[in-house]
């Protein structure tokens, strides 16, 4: 699963002025590998002036497209997005990770269910693929989506949205909110805030939500985590995205009063001992370090991508994003984010 494949770049769609959606191409016969689940990412790898970058990036189609589409918008500095904008063409080939990720929903035919999605910007993009899917294989289930973005012209997907609202006239809501275009509604302008919450409560009932989805800049999911909370939504039913490590630090380097220490990493069916040194930031730069190539993406906390089972010792993790806790309970850890709290640390990537 953790392996890059060559895809090659069937298709690139420009979005808006910042943003593309990438379509690749399938081998022939590997549909097994790149199956998906509605929410999951891809991985990404490229050289860039001559340095392994990675990112992840939502997929925009649903499983029943039969393509695989990611939505990538440049961010300013941003030095991966920025070469995939400048330097990609169709008939590129790029390294691909099969599809990751625990946020998303798995639709259930002959379920009916009523959710809601609260996209912002680039955020829309896994929430997309799971609207789609779901008003697809659940034919009696409704799907309400607030999608914010700055203006018109800088929403992501509009087409792709049109067209499913005419598809599924009656069991898909759509609240287009933009923060710098004036309306008469108070819902079509303005933020996803705890106040823009509060007044579409007052219409719809948040309530009756029997599943929430969110994806956008932090403070947003923040604010609507809480407020859809206040609602009356389970906590469970509350799911969110995180695209990046908002504000976080990157990992402090240890000092030499750090104990020095061993880890053994079980990976491809090998057994391998690696030694921590005061500069390295985490178990997998130490890894990565002393030539182990393992799975990583982020190094952030957020993609899960090099994500290792503890099999004994005792790790300290920094920040953790992505990992539910059914997974920790069951010995999951994030190894860009650990650091061994003694000897005896046995990590194994083979799970
Ligand atoms: S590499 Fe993304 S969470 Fe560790």
């Amino acid at each position: 699963m953790s392996q890059f494949h060559h895809l090659t770049v069937e298709a690139i769609e420009r979005q808006t002025a910042d943003a593309v959606a990438i379509t690749f191409a399938l081998p022939p016969g590997a549909a097994e590998i790149w199956r998906f689940t509605p929410g999951q990412h891809l991985t990404l790898r490229a050289r860039v002036d001559g340095e392994d970058l990675r990112r992840c990036y939502s997929i925009s189609s649903a499983p029943e497209d039969n393509r695989l589409q990611i939505g990538v918008r440049a961010v300013p500095g941003g030095r991966f997005s920025q070469h995939l904008h400048r330097h990609l063409h169709p008939g590129d080939t790029l390294d691909v990770m099969p599809p990751q990720g625990q946020f998303g929903y798995r639709p259930r035919p002959g379920h009916q269910g009523d959710y809601l999605a609260l996209a912002a910007g680039s955020g829309i993009t896994p929430l997309l693929a799971i609207i789609s899917s779901t008003l697809q294989q659940e034919p009696d289930s409704r799907f309400t989506l607030v999608y914010a973005n700055r203006h018109t012209q800088s929403a992501m997907f509009r087409q792709t949205l049109a067209d499913l609202k005419d598809r599924f006239l009656q069991r898909l809501q759509l609240f287009w909110l933009f923060s710098q275009e004036s309306s008469d509604s108070p819902l079509l302008s303005g933020h996803i805030d705890a106040g823009y919450l509060a007044q579409l409560h007052a219409l719809i009932g948040l309530n009756h939500f029997q599943q929430a989805f969110i994806c956008g800049p932090t403070a947003m999911m923040d604010n609507a985590q809480s407020a859809l909370g206040q609602a009356g939504i389970a906590a469970q039913n509350i799911h969110r995205e995180q695209f990046d490590a908002g504000h976080q630090h990157p990992l402090p380097i240890r000092t030499s009063r750090d104990q020095r220490c061993d880890v053994e990493i079980l990976h491809d069916g090998r057994r391998q001992k690696i030694a921590l040194q005061p500069q390295d930031r985490s178990i997998l730069d130490a890894a990565l370090r002393q030539g182990i190539d393992l799975p990583f993406a982020c190094k952030g906390g957020v993609c899960a991508t090099c994500k290792c089972r503890l099999k004994s010792g005792d790790v300290t993790m920094e920040v953790n994003y992505s990992l539910e806790q059914d997974q920790l309970n069951a010995g999951y850890i994030l190894s860009c984010q650990a650091w061994p709290k003694g000897d005896g640390v046995v990590l194994d990537f083979d799970v």
